[in-house]
């Protein structure tokens, strides 16, 4: 098989939660735009509709909107079958789901340190758990969690140590599945972005000026610039490829 084929993935099933918007729509794109079909998951009901009429539109590929909050182990395990039911099977699962809270370690309250952590490394074991068990049983599947390059930094000016602890948490847990699943033809891996436009992002317009300066390539990421390595990690020509960690972050990590 030529290099190129090895980055089709049609006929695959990917299932991308958060992927209403920012990072997750950009990849649930890739994804269809390579061939597969694609279950859009978030909590998030009319940009969920939205994207996903967007997006049945614009590929050649089958797309299905499912409601979940993926907090939630019952709905995940829910959101699974659903995919499963209606499209035979898993093979791509894209972790996108993520949110910050800004607050000083000092001040952060017990209920903010869990809301961090629950939906976003909490929730990433829980989904990785319900289509990895999935994917095991078919011997074949590959997981990419979106971690950020705040597992390996402490961004600036904005203290958020529990998004950054979520983060480092995340990338070590895809590494412990990586090597627990690579016997079951299951791969693990996660991207770290770097300061991406998103909704996430445009709250704060405040530190973009003093992100960018502190960024070599100075200027801050479009979400469609994380789409081209999940589309990578997914496909098979990332056979050999499982729990790595790929940061694309215009350089943030290098000074
Ligand atoms: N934007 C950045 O600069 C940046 C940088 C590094 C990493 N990341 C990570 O990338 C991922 C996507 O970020 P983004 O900037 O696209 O954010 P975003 O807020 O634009 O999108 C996140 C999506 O997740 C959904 N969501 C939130 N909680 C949910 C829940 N409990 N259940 C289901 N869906 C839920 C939201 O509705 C939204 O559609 C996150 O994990 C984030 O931490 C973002």
């Amino acid at each position: 098989m030529g290099i190129k084929e090895r980055f089709d993935l049609s006929g695959q099933v990917a299932l991308v939660t958060g992927g209403a918007r920012g990072i997750g729509r950009a990849c649930a794109e890739g994804l269809a735009e390579f061939g597969a079909d694609v279950a859009v998951a978030d909590i998030r009901e009319g940009n969920l509709h939205r994207t996903v009429a967007e997006l049945a539109d614009q590929y050649d590929a089958r797309i299905e909107g499912i409601i979940c909050d993926v907090t939630d182990a019952a709905a995940v395990s829910d959101m699974v079958a659903k995919v499963v039911d209606l499209f035979g099977k898993i093979d791509i699962l894209v972790n996108s789901v993520g949110i910050s809270i800004r607050e000083d370690a000092e001040k952060m309250t017990e209920e903010q340190w869990h809301k961090v952590m629950d939906t976003n490394l909490t929730s990433t074991f829980l989904c990785c758990q319900a289509a990895g068990r999935r994917m095991i049983q078919q011997k074949r599947g590959a997981i990419i969690n979106v971690a950020s390059m705040s597992a390996r930094i402490v961004n600036i000016p904005q203290n958020q140590l529990a998004y950054n602890a979520s983060k480092a948490g995340m990338i070590q847990m895809s590494r412990s599945m990586a090597a627990e699943w690579a016997k079951h033809n299951v791969r693990v891996n996660t991207i770290s972005p770097g300061s991406t436009l998103t909704d996430m992002t445009k709250a704060v317009p405040q530190y973009h000026d003093q992100w960018c300066e502190l960024i070599p390539m100075k200027r801050m990421a479009a979400p469609e610039e994380m789409a081209g390595a999940v589309v990578y990690l997914a496909s098979d020509a990332a056979s050999y490829a499982t729990g790595h960690d790929l940061i694309i972050d215009g350089g943030y990590t290098l000074w």
